[in-house]
């Protein structure tokens, strides 16, 4: 089946040569245009999305790490909140919703400190975790850039130390959290280029290149207010260049650890944290990552 979601190789050289504020400005425009034609022809209804849900698989109990594209599933109607709603309702309270909620963290150049504030720190994630994290009852991690909202009664236990792990990515943090629960992931109109989970395997083994940066010093307020220092770490800047995600989804294919759902106008995919985990670290021991294919 031709992919509705995954980018090709022919798209992926054009993006490379326009300038990254004119795709900003030229995707906006699609936007508009797509939301407009989905208005008009093609409305999902919280049911129609539970259905969707149900066929891929999606049940009571479930542990579930989503990264989503609200445009591309077409026009839905009550928004970020009915996509939300339709995994809590299907998994319920003994089940656990993850998103992430990655953030740009405030530079103070003054004190020349990052701040991060978990109640006030916008994601860049999509609408569906920008609304999940500020619903009542959703716990958000402290990473300044790379933290995760959860929902469940394992909320508060997942999302907990995330600011003392050496990395974002820590086995010890709220990834290596998923990979113990083995959360499915679910992945709505978005390809790997939106997996968080393929780092995963950069703290758990002893990752072939060097990944993250030397440590740096922000501020961070806490749900009460409470402000502290914390060190981090982030992903090198050089590592974008040579990092290509989507030679994951063969992989993932050819060894059927993933499977791809319709879900209104685009796919759903759906997979699990250790299947994905186990296969790169299988790629990483033939010398196979993300960063050198
Ligand atoms: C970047 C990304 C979020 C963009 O997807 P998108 O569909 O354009 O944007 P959102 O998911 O924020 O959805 C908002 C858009 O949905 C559309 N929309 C608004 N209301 C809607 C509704 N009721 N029903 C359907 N679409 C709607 C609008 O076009 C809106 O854009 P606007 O906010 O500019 O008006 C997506 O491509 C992506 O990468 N998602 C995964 C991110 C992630 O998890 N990353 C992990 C870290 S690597």
């Amino acid at each position: 089946m031709e992919s509705k979601v995954r980018e090709s190789a022919f798209r992926r050289k054009i993006k490379a040569l326009i300038p990254f504020q004119i795709q900003k400005f030229l995707y906006n425009f699609i936007k508009k245009f797509r939301l407009a034609k989905n208005i008009a022809k093609n409305k999902y209804a919280k049911e129609d999305i539970k259905k969707f849900l149900t066929d891929a698989g999606i049940k009571k109990g479930d542990a579930v790490m989503l990264h989503s594209s609200l445009g591309r599933v077409g026009y839905v109607e009550g928004g970020a909140d009915t996509i939300i709603e339709a995994f809590i309702e299907i998994i319920g309270e003994e089940g656990i919703l993850i998103m992430p909620t990655f953030s740009a963290p405030e530079y103070d150049e003054k004190r020349k400190i990052y701040v991060f504030d978990v109640k006030k720190t916008p994601s860049y994630t999509g609408a569906i975790p920008e609304t999940f994290r500020l619903r009542n009852g959703v716990k958000r991690s402290i990473s300044p850039m790379h933290s995760v909202a959860a929902h469940g009664k394992k909320a508060g236990w997942l999302v907990q130390g995330h600011e003392n792990c050496d990395n974002p990515y820590s086995m010890r943090g709220p990834f290596g959290k998923l990979y113990e629960l083995n959360a499915k992931i679910c992945q709505i109109g978005v390809d790997q280029l939106a997996n968080s989970c393929i780092h995963i395997v950069e703290d758990k083994i002893k990752f072939p290149i060097k990944i993250f940066s030397d440590k740096i010093k922000a501020e961070i307020i806490d749900e009460n207010g409470k402000k502290k220092i914390i060190w981090f770490r982030k992903h090198l800047d050089n590592l974008y260049k040579t990092r290509n995600n989507n030679i994951l989804e063969k992989y993932l294919l050819e060894e059927k650890l993933m499977k791809i759902y319709p879900f209104g106008n685009t796919e759903l995919r759906v997979h699990k944290v250790k299947d994905l985990v186990h296969l790169m670290e299988k790629l990483a021991k033939k010398g196979i990552t993300i960063y050198n294919s």
